[in-house]
C-alpha cells in the first residue's frame, strides 16, 4: 500500500522530490519573517475538542502542508486509517490488528474481528472493572484481616506503567469523593528500589497489589511481584492462595499465565492482544486510573478520544489534527533535519507526559527496518525527551536558545486553571502561560522576540527553532483523551509514511534475551563462556568485590 498517488497521480517518490525543492527555498526564510506574514496564524492553527494546534511558530508557509499532504495521499495515508479503524492486521509482523480506537468506542457502536462483534466484549470488561473499582471505593475489599483495603500498589512497566502513572497525576483534581481515602501507588523498575521504600511504608493488611502486564511475562514486573508476595507472607503467616485471592489482581491479555502465577480468574481483569503495551492505558490496564478519577471520569476521558478518533478517521487530510501533526514532524525530520524533539508541557499536572510520548513514539517509530523488509533510505523517530517547561528553562532551555542542535518543541498547555482556587494559584498558571508564549517566541525569533540589541556575542540568540503549541480550554478527562489520542494518530500517520510497523518491538527482545543469558553468566555456577572481553572483566571485579577481597 504505498507509491502510486490516487487522486494527482504523484509517486511518493515525486512528492518527496517536490518537498525537497520547496524546503530548499523556504530554508532561506528565517522565522522572522515569517511570523511577519498576515493571517498565518488563522492558516496554520486547527481545533478539536478543547485542543488548538497552533503550527505557525513551524518553518513552513501553507503550501507546505498543500505538499506534505500530497505526500500523505500518495502513501495511501486514507487507505492506512481505514485499515487501522477497520481491524486490518496492520500489526503485520506479529500478524494481528492494532484495534486500541475500539476501546473507546460507545456501547452502541460495532465493529466485526473475525466475524464477532468486539464491543460488547470491550463494554463487558469495562463494566467488570467498574465493578472492582466500587468495591474498593466503597471499602468493600478486604484483606486477611479483614480490615478494609485503603492502598493499592499498581505493578506494571512500560504501557502498563506509564499511561496509568500519567494519567493519575494528570487527572487528579477530578478524583471523586469516594475515591480520596484510596492510596495508589506505582513500581516498575526491575532493581526494585522502588518496591522496597515502599514496602516500608504500607501496612499489609491494606494493600492490593494490581499486578499489570500484558504477556504476564515480564521479569521487572514478576521480580516486583515475587517480592510483594513474599513481604505479605511474612507479616501475615497466612496461606499463600488466601493470600493471592485477597491481595492480588491481575490485569492481562494472557489470563492462564496469571494463574499459573497464582491469580484466581475471580481476581483478574483482562484485553487482547490487540492491544499494543503502548496503547492500553484505555483498556482495564487503566484500572489505577479508574480507581483514581472512578468511572464516569474514566469514560469520559474514553469519549475524549473516541471525538479525536472520529476526527481523525473523518476529518480531510489538511484539517486532520493528527495528519498535520504528524507531517509537520515529517518536513522537520526528513525536510528540515531535525533530530531531536522537546515535549514541553507548562502545567505539572502533565509532568510524566514526556516519559509516556517517550514509550509511544520511540518504542513505536525507532526502527529503521520498513515493513517490506528493506532498511529505510529516510530518518524516522527523532530523539524525543522532556520536562515540565517551567522547570526545564532552568535546566536544558540554554542549549535550545544558543546550542548547537537543532530542536523542535512542543508547548503543551492548559488555558483555564485553578478557578475554584484562590488568586495566587490563578497567578501562578498565569505565569506558567506568560513563559510558555515567552519561550515559542523566543525560540521563533531570538532577539528579534524584545527588539533588543544583544550587549555581546555571548548574548545573541539566532532563534529560528521550530515549535507547536498545543492549547487545551482545560485540562479534563475528555480533553486529555483527546491529546493522547492526538498523539497516537500522530505516531501513525508518520509510520505510514516511512512505511515501517508501529506496532510491534522486536529491537526490545534481544536485550531481554541477553539479560536472561547474563543472569546465569552472574549466577553461582555462572560460566563467562561467549562473553566479550570488557563483559569478562566487569564479570571478574564484580565476583572480586562480592567475594569480599580486597
Ligand atoms: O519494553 C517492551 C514491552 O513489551 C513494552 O512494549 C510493554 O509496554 C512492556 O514491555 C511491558 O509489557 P507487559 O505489559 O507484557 O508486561
Amino acid at each position: 500500500m504505498n507509491r502510486v498517488c490516487g487522486s494527482n497521480e504523484l509517486s511518493t517518490d515525486s512528492c518527496w522530490q517536490v518537498l525537497s525543492t520547496h524546503a530548499e527555498a523556504l530554508k532561506p526564510r528565517h522565522l522572522k519573517e515569517l511570523l511577519a506574514e498576515k493571517g498565518r496564524f488563522e492558516a496554520l492553527s486547527f481545533r478539536h475538542e478543547g485542543l488548538l494546534l497552533d503550527l505557525s511558530r513551524q518553518r513552513i508557509v501553507p503550501e507546505t502542508l498543500k505538499r506534505l499532504m500530497e505526500l500523505a495521499e500518495a502513501s495511501e495515508l486514507p487507505r492506512w486509517i481505514e485499515a487501522l479503524f477497520a481491524g486490518e492486521p496492520v500489526n503485520d509482523t506479529e500478524k494481528r490488528p492494532a484495534l486500541h480506537t475500539a476501546l473507546r468506542l460507545p456501547q452502541n457502536a460495532s465493529l466485526q474481528l473475525s466475524g464477532q462483534d468486539l464491543v460488547p466484549d470491550v463494554h463487558a470488561n469495562l463494566a467488570r472493572m467498574a465493578e472492582m473499582v466500587t468495591q474498593l471505593h466503597l471499602r468493600q475489599w478486604r484483606g486477611y484481616t479483614g480490615e478494609p483495603i485503603d492502598t493499592v500498589v499498581n505493578i506494571g512497566v512500560g504501557g502498563s506503567d506509564l499511561g496509568p502513572v500519567m494519567a493519575c497525576r494528570a487527572l487528579a483534581d477530578f478524583q471523586p469523593e469516594a475515591a480520596q481515602g484510596l492510596n495508589i501507588h506505582f513500581v516498575s523498575s526491575m532493581d526494585g528500589s522502588q518496591l522496597a521504600g515502599l514496602l516500608d511504608r504500607l501496612n499489609p493488611a491494606t494493600t492490593l497489589f494490581i499486578v499489570s502486564s500484558k504477556s504476564f511475562t515480564t521479569i521487572d514486573t514478576l521480580a516486583n511481584a515475587e517480592t510483594a508476595r513474599r513481604w505479605l507472607a511474612e507479616a501475615s503467616g497466612i496461606a499463600d492462595e488466601v493470600l493471592v485471592r485477597r491481595h492480588f489482581v491481575a490485569v492481562t491479555a494472557s489470563p492462564e499465565k496469571a494463574a499459573q502465577w497464582g491469580v484466581p480468574q475471580d481476581n483478574q481483569l483482562h484485553f487482547w492482544d490487540w492491544t499494543g503495551g503502548r496503547y492500553s492505558m484505555w483498556s482495564t490496564i487503566g484500572f489505577p486510573i479508574a480507581l483514581k478519577i472512578g468511572m464516569d471520569n474514566f469514560r469520559e476521558m474514553l469519549a475524549g478520544a473516541h471525538s479525536m478518533d472520529e476526527h481523525f478517521r473523518t476529518a480531510p487530510l489538511g484539517d486532520n489534527l493528527a495528519v498535520l501533526l504528524a507531517m509537520v514532524g515529517v518536513w522537520n525530520i526528513n525536510l528540515l533535519d531535525y533530530h531531536a524533539h522537546a515535549i514541553l508541557p507548562y502545567d505539572g499536572r502533565l509532568a510524566h507526559l514526556p516519559a509516556y510520548l517517550e514509550q509511544l513514539e520511540m518504542e513505536s517509530n525507532g526502527k529503521s527496518v520498513r515493513r517490506d523488509g528493506s532498511l529505510s533510505e529516510r530518518r524516522t523517530c527523532p530523539v524525543l525527551w522532556g520536562e515540565v517547561g517551567p522547570n526545564a528553562q532552568h535546566a536544558f532551555y540554554q542549549l535550545l536558545h544558543q546550542g548547537t542542535e537543532a530542536v523542535m518543541s512542543d508547548f503543551v498547555v492548559p488555558v483555564r486553571r485553578y478557578e475554584a482556587r484562590s488568586e495566587t494559584l490563578q497567578r501562578q498558571h498565569q505565569l506558567a502561560l506568560a513563559n510558555c508564549l515567552a519561550q515559542a517566541r523566543v525560540l521563533a525569533l531570538g532577539d528579534a522576540a524584545l527588539d533588543a540589541e544583544p550587549a555581546s556575542p555571548w548574548q545573541q540568540y539566532s532563534g529560528n527553532q521550530p515549535s507547536t503549541v498545543l492549547l487545551l480550554d482545560e485540562l479534563s478527562p475528555r480533553t486529555f483523551g483527546a491529546l493522547i489520542a492526538l498523539y497516537e494518530h500522530k505516531v501513525f500517520v508518520q509510520a505510514v509514511i516511512w512505511g515501517i510497523n508501529p506496532f510491534d518491538q522486536w529491537g526490545v527482545e534481544l536485550g531481554k534475551k541477553m539479560a536472561t543469558r547474563m543472569l546465569e553468566v552472574l549466577g553461582a555456577a555462572g560460566s563467562d563462556e561467549g562473553m566479550d572481553l570488557p563483559t569478562t572483566g566487569l564479570l571478574a571485579e564484580i565476583r572480586r568485590l562480592r567475594s569480599g577481597e580486597a
